[in-house]
């Protein structure tokens, strides 16, 4: 596959030189050449053309319509640029993706602009393609004119009949990881960091939200404007646009969502506060302000998005009982792991998401107690498993070797719950109360900073694992992070009620208890998700049927038992749950949630064929990221 041009090659070498960031890593690490070196190249992003040894964006002010005939958006980007090397020559390099561009223009104080010359490189299948911009020594501002595609990756412009409400449109963004560049051209590099402004024209009866400060309207009137004051990466730069109502839920956070849905979504985010105060106690302070949560319509491609002082969130774990929203913790702990300390390459993603798993679970133990959080714990043991078994070696790795592949193919489960036992495995050997101090130190440190592996690990060395080396040996590092597998002194995370569950589950599969004396009063969605996991390969047809009359699972709402329950109904061929299953996948577009359904279909021709027929009036309502991924599975012949 074409790759870089060998002076963009050039480029990064002299970025990883004049890198501030790294530069800091130098001078507290103290390192053999050869070593720094390694450490300095594991900086180099593959996934951007952007020549950060030059040129550097700092601020992105947009001013952008909202075309919701055309599905594009249109209008202009102003880049706020800072000559960061000795060439002071050189072009401003951005990533473009699907882009239309109209003009350049530059200028040295922000006032009068003059039109500049700008080429558009070929278009790479995965990166897009490089803008490069001429500015003159003293340029400041660089402004382009141009216009997304409808079919941009980073955008969703959903029909009124995919809303709740049925009467408007709606548009969101997802940016992360490479999709920014499909709708604002920009150094879509994670080592980037910008403050952002955005001017959006709306239709005027909708409502526009960015990851960033909203401002107050008590009426709407299609003209909305944004700024983020601290610097984030790129691909957290957040849209949506739609029929939304919002109910605060405390003195610094709040619900964005259509109207009908808006009134549940409070009751099922109301420990939101809790959770906020909860993770500033073990990790300090809440940095960005607010934290506003906006719930999109079911075709969302992820349970969440960590946008800035809005996580954008899928309406699935809207289950009515609080019992998903760990999704939300996890959110809000990336204003910490991700957001303020932020993954410098896609190789680096399980900085962003092990942390982020940690502190979920962290914050799922303070608000909901041990048993929960090593309920979900042990579920996420079993994701991962699935995944050690089918996986190659090489995506196996934390530090996964991403140069000549395509960003998402990092973005499994493995970076988070193999992530999350590294970091475990160093709660229990060092202690809680250390542990705790490390990583508040952690944040304190790298605060507004992008970080490698290699950086992460220096640390490690520096304040936490040089000081008590005997514990220290107990640690296998390295093996943590470039081997596949897990390490044999893995933790394993245990539920005492999860072995109930087995108890009974056994009982009832041998015959010796009816599905109606199953002890599932109490249980919760985790119980019910672990039971079903556990029954899969054990049952007999029959007993789906004694099951579902004794539960109801088909008519379940609760959309991860659904999950469960409907993997079970294919895996048997259980009719009785096939419509439901046809309303399941044509509603939710959540990847996590159809991709599994669709692979375990095409598992059999019936099931392929069936898998096609659903897909063919499915995939016009799903996100680009979940075609993708749906393509994969059952266009593939
Ligand atoms: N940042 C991720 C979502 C993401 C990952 C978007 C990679 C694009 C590329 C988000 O924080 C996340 O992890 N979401 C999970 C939910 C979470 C509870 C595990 C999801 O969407 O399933
Ligand atoms: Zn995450």
């Amino acid at each position: 596959m074409r790759r870089f041009s060998s002076w963009v090659f050039l480029g990064c070498l002299l970025a990883i030189l004049f890198s501030p960031v790294s530069g800091t890593m130098l001078a507290q690490t103290p390192a053999s050449t050869s070593e720094k070196t390694a450490m300095e190249s594991s900086r180099q992003d593959h996934h951007s053309y952007a020549n950060l040894e030059a040129v550097r964006v700092r601020h992105v002010a947009l001013d952008l319509t909202v075309d919701f005939e055309k599905k594009i958006l249109t209008g202009t980007c102003d880049l706020t640029i800072e000559r960061t090397g000795a060439d002071r020559q050189a072009p401003l390099v951005l990533d473009a993706k699907a882009l239309t561009i109209f003009k350049a223009e530059q200028s040295a104080d922000g006032k009068s602009f003059t039109e500049t010359t700008f080429s558009l490189g070929t278009s790479d299948p995965i990166l897009g393609a490089p803008l490069t911009v001429q500015v003159a020594e003293t340029t400041k501002h660089v402004r382009i004119s141009y216009q997304s595609s409808p079919a941009a990756t980073g955008l969703q412009w959903l029909t009124p009949a995919q809303t709740a409400g049925k009467k408007d449109p709606f548009l969101f963004s997802q940016s992360e990881p490479i999709y920014a560049r499909t709708w604002i051209p920009l150094q879509d590099s994670p080592q980037v960091r910008i403050t952002y402004a955005a001017r959006i024209r709306t239709p005027r009866n909708l409502l526009a939200v960015m990851s960033a400060e909203n401002e107050y309207k008590p009426v709407k009137d299609g003209d909305y404007r944004f700024q983020l004051r601290r610097p984030i990466p790129p691909y957290l730069i957040a849209l949506a646009v739609g029929d939304l109502d919002f109910r605060p839920l405390g003195k610094r956070s709040g619900v964005y969502a259509e109207p009908s849905v808006v009134e549940k979504a409070a009751f099922e985010f109301s420990d939101t506060e809790k959770m906020m105060t909860a993770t500033e106690k073990l990790y300090g302070p809440y940095r960005w302000g607010r934290y506003d949560i906006l719930v999109l319509p079911p075709s969302f491609p992820f349970g969440g998005m960590e946008n800035p002082m809005m996580t954008f969130a899928t309406p699935t774990i809207l289950a009515g009982d609080k019992s998903l929203v760990s999704l939300i913790s996890h959110e809000l702990a990336h204003s910490w792991s991700g957001n303020l300390v932020t993954n410098a390459t896609w190789s680096d993603f399980w900085l962003n998401e092990g942390f982020t798993t940690y502190l979920e679970r962290r914050i799922v133990e303070a608000l909901y107690g041990r048993e929960r959080a090593e309920m979900e714990a042990v579920l996420g043991r079993q994701d991962l498993q699935r995944e050690l078994d089918a996986f190659e070696d090489r995506d196996e790795i934390l530090h996964i070797d991403l140069k000549g592949r395509d960003p998402e193919d990092g973005q499994t489960q493995l970076p988070y719950e193999k992530g999350v036992l590294l970091l475990r495995q160093l709660e229990e050997t060092f202690g809680r109360q250390k542990f705790d101090r490390f990583l508040r130190g952690y944040f304190d440190h790298f605060a507004f900073k992008s970080i490698t592996t290699a950086d992460f690990e220096a640390y490690l060395h520096q304040h936490l694992l040089d000081r008590q080396p005997r514990l220290a040996a107990k640690i296998p590092l390295k093996e943590w992070m470039y081997q596949p597998g897990l390490p044999a002194s893995a933790p394993v995370p245990k539920s005492d009620a999860f072995a109930q569950v087995e108890t009974a589950a056994t009982a009832w599969l041998e015959g010796k208890q009816p599905a109606v004396q199953l002890p599932t009063k109490n249980w919760s969605t985790q119980q019910w998700v672990h039971f079903l996991r556990f029954i899969k390969p054990k049952l007999k047809p029959e007993q789906l049927t004694q099951l579902d009359q004794a539960f109801k699972l088909t008519e379940t709402g609760n959309a991860e038992i659904a999950l469960e329950w409907l993997t079970i109904a294919i895996a048997y061929r259980y009719e009785k749950a096939y419509p439901a299953l046809e309303t399941y996948l044509l509603t939710i577009g959540r990847r996590r949630n159809v991709r599994p359904l669709y692979q375990e279909l095409v598992k059999t021709p019936e099931g392929k064929m069936r898998a096609k027929a659903i897909y063919a009036k499915a995939r016009s309502g799903y996100h680009p990221i979940t075609q993708a991924a749906v393509d994969e599975i059952v266009a593939k012949d």
